[in-house]
């Protein structure tokens, strides 16, 4: 090959290069993207009995137009702070259902003014992880793929709060660990309280809203009995049927009464599952939930929650109401604590 020859040909490979690195190449919309990955296969893993769960199923809901876009509304995220703030030592996995979707944002369409903070503020937690679930692929190899297939929970009068039921139970069935609302706020380390627990919620009723169970042994048993009762007396047209309804029903035979407060005072009658008395987790009861947005409740309700490990903020009632940020509401100041992230990034409404 003559010198000029290849003197011309490294011209070329050098314009060539020029021309590239020049080019108005779009770049892929980086960070208003994350991935989702499923929850079965994404690593990490959860770490059977040592994770958090939050589940969000708001694609079952009829009104959710934008199913391509992934909301969680600052609320939520402050939940999901709150667990992973005092929780440093667990895993915590959020599992969007069915979800088809990687992008968190649309650029073009959702609040991305809005929502990237939110977002930001819980991925900037190291054991946070956003995961895709399958409800088919999930309930694979359990007791209720068969029952799933069967089709009724998909004729449920109240879709969302059914699937919601229904994912909470296999979640501990598959994993044990614990699962929490996305209306709640955890106000306290609960990585060491020993596992396979639940809290009650009034005198007639355990509520599902934050229950522990473990991986293994009598914590599995307990969850299989769950998903066995969930199957049993599922009900489409009852709200409250296949959710708390049913870690009583469960709870009333492990215990061998029917007496919430006989549950709470003996363990050891219940084989020692545990039984929080309202203070635990629901001291401000829902038909007081506005205590929460008020500030001249602002003492009383402190003062009741005061030894609580978390409060649950009875999102279906509440979620209308808003709060300015900087409110002396008992909620804004359970956020400014808890989830502090979350509640700069919300804007001027938490
Ligand atoms: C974004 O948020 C602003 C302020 O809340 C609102 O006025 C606007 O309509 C939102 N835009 C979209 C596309 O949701
Ligand atoms: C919860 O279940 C685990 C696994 O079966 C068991 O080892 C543990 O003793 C139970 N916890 C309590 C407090 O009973
Ligand atoms: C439950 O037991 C407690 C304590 O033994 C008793 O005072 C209460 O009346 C019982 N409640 C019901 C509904 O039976």
């Amino acid at each position: 090959m003559s010198p000029h020859l290849r003197n011309g040909r490294l011209l070329l490979f050098v314009a060539l290069i020029f021309i590239l690195v020049n080019a108005e190449v779009p770049q892929p919309a980086v960070e208003e993207s994350i991935r989702l990955d499923d929850a079965l296969l994404a690593e990490p893993r959860p770490t059977p009995g040592r994770s958090i769960f939050f589940h969000e199923t708001s694609c079952y809901d009829a009104k959710n137009k934008n199913l391509n876009i992934l909301k969680l509304t600052a609320r939520q995220v402050c939940a999901i702070e709150s667990a992973a703030l005092h929780n440093p030592n667990f895993q915590v996995f959020v599992l969007f259902v069915d979800r088809k979707y990687s992008l968190v944002v649309d650029p073009n369409v959702g609040n991305r003014s809005i929502q990237q903070p939110l977002f930001d503020a819980i991925l900037s937690y190291s054991n946070v992880h956003l995961r895709r679930l399958n409800l088919w692929r999930y309930a694979a190899g359990t007791p209720m793929e068969k029952w799933l297939r069967e089709g009724n929970l998909f004729r449920s009068r109240y879709l969302v709060s059914h699937i919601s039921d229904f994912l909470r139970y296999l979640t501990l069935f598959r994993y044990g660990g614990l699962y929490l609302d996305m209306d709640v706020v955890v106000l306290r380390r609960m990585e060491d309280i020993p596992p396979n627990y639940t809290g009650a919620e009034s005198d007639t009723f355990l509520a599902a809203g934050i229950m522990n169970l473990a991986a293994s042994g009598f914590g599995h048993q307990i969850a299989a009995s769950c998903l066995h009762d969930f199957q049993t007396n599922f009900d489409g047209n009852v709200w409250g049927q296949n959710g708390p309804e049913v870690i009583t029903r469960v709870a009333q035979q492990i215990c061998g009464t029917k007496n919430i407060s006989v549950m709470q005072t003996n363990r050891k009658r219940c084989l020692g599952f545990k039984v929080f008395g309202r203070g635990a987790f629901y001291a401000v009861t829902s038909d007081k939930w506005l205590n929460f947005f008020n500030p001249h409740k602002l003492e009383e309700t402190l003062a009741r929650t005061k030894d609580s490990y978390a409060v649950h903020v009875w999102n279906s009632q509440s979620e209308k109401q808003p709060i300015k940020i900087g409110s002396t509401c008992a909620y804004a100041k359970y956020a400014e604590k808890n989830c502090p992230r979350a509640y700069h990034a919300a804007g001027e409404y938490f």
